[in-house]
């Protein structure tokens, strides 16, 4: 009997999956002769039983394809299990080791950001033989200089980011761009930065109103026709809370952020006097067609991640670390979120070429003014 592979792609999707699983499935076929089995909705399918043989043919031609092609579920932590209603929780992760081994897998490679990758740790600790991937839009998982998917958000942030300005100049207006990336700043600083943004609010700096108000009214002043605020999900004032839109219970974390723009174009607008507008990206941002950049590293990931299962080096993490793809641990890659870190090249470059973060330049390059991760 052939070995077998099992995939599973878990938490909110991003561009790039699919090109992830392909490289996965053929690197596995290819260089392996394994059989590949897809589970389908990420650990929901692993507790309920359902998976499915991939033939070549349905991994093919997906590399540019966005979504996932297995779907994907960010409410199935199987130790914390939604049992009866959204707020009784029971553990079947039990279940979840019993259906693992009636797929007769010898090697589960699990696609996902934080909460997944912490799930798979947890499994791997009961003994399940896990590889992880790690994705998300918001690069927020430490080990790796990159995750898959970021590149893309960017590149779908950034257009957003063009188009604004030429409509914002038409009508001499102040617009404010609300990106995702929850409690890290990364794609908001990228974004902002590619972008040409005028003030970048990013989590990890607490902004100050006033401050922000006198950067608009100054450009204001100096006859620019309007200004881009990019403002990242999880931007606060200083010592202020993250504005949250809703709590999803069963799901692994339950805080949604959202809605910083709305509350903070009222401010501007009622200080300035200047006509401010909003545009949230939202899920956009998770969707379409992978850039070329993601399109390669989801293929690197996929591939080492099954040189890694084939070598049974399980309880790890492929990531990218400098130009190389290396296994790091679960525990190390789940140990703390990256958070765009004080002082960063990238926040002191923004500096350089006028861009404010809504406070004193000096505190922002010097990232002395760093909040407390909290939320209303
Ligand atoms: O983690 C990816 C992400 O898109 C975050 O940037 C965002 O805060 C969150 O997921 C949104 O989750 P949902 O799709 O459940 O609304």
């Amino acid at each position: 009997m052939k070995k077998t592979i099992a995939i599973l792609t878990a938490g909110g999707d991003c561009p790039g999956i699919n090109a992830v699983i392909r490289a996965v499935a053929k690197t596995a076929m290819n260089d392996f002769d394994l059989e590949v089995v897809g589970i389908e909705d990420g650990f929901l399918g692993l507790i309920e039983g359902r998976w499915r043989r991939l033939a070549n043919t349905e991994v093919s031609g997906i590399i540019t394809l966005g979504g996932t092609i297995l779907g994907t579920s960010n409410k199935a932590d199987p130790f914390r299990f939604p049992w009866k209603s959204q707020d009784e929780f029971i553990d079947v992760s039990d279940r979840a080791m019993e259906n693992f081994d009636r797929i007769g897998a010898n090697a589960l490679i699990a696609i996902g950001g934080d909460g997944t990758l912490k799930i798979s740790d947890r499994l791997s600790q009961k003994g399940m033989p896990i590889v992880g991937i790690p994705k998300t839009i918001d690069n927020d998982v430490d080990c790796t200089d990159f995750t898959f998917g970021f590149d893309s958000a960017v590149a779908t942030a950034t257009e957003a980011i063009d188009k604004l300005h030429t409509t914002a100049q038409s009508h001499h207006r102040v617009m404010l761009v609300e990106v995702m990336g929850r409690y890290a700043g990364w794609l908001a600083l990228h974004s902002g930065v590619a972008g040409g943004g005028d003030v970048i609010l990013i989590p990890e700096i607490g902004f100050d109103v006033d401050m922000i108000c006198d950067v608009l009214l100054d450009r204001s002043r100096r006859g620019k026709r309007c200004s881009i605020v990019v403002v990242a999900e999880g931007a606060k004032t200083e010592g202020g809370a993250m504005v949250v839109s809703r709590y999803v219970n069963d799901s692994t974390d339950a805080v949604r952020l959202g809605g910083i723009g709305e509350t903070l174009a009222g401010g501007i607008e009622t200080r300035t006097k200047l006509e401010t507008r909003v545009t949230v990206l939202g899920h956009l941002q998770r969707g379409g067609t992978p850039t070329a950049f993601d399109r390669v590293l989801a293929t690197r990931f996929g591939s080492e991640a099954v040189k890694q299962a084939a070598a049974r080096n399980f309880g790890v993490v492929v990531a990218l670390k400098r130009q190389d793809i290396v296994p790091v641990t679960l525990k190390d890659a789940i140990a703390e979120l990256k958070l765009v870190p004080p002082g960063h090249p990238l926040v002191k470059t923004a500096i350089s070429v006028g861009t404010s973060f809504g406070v004193d330049p000096k505190k922002a390059s010097l990232g002395c003014c760093v909040p407390q991760a909290n939320h209303a």
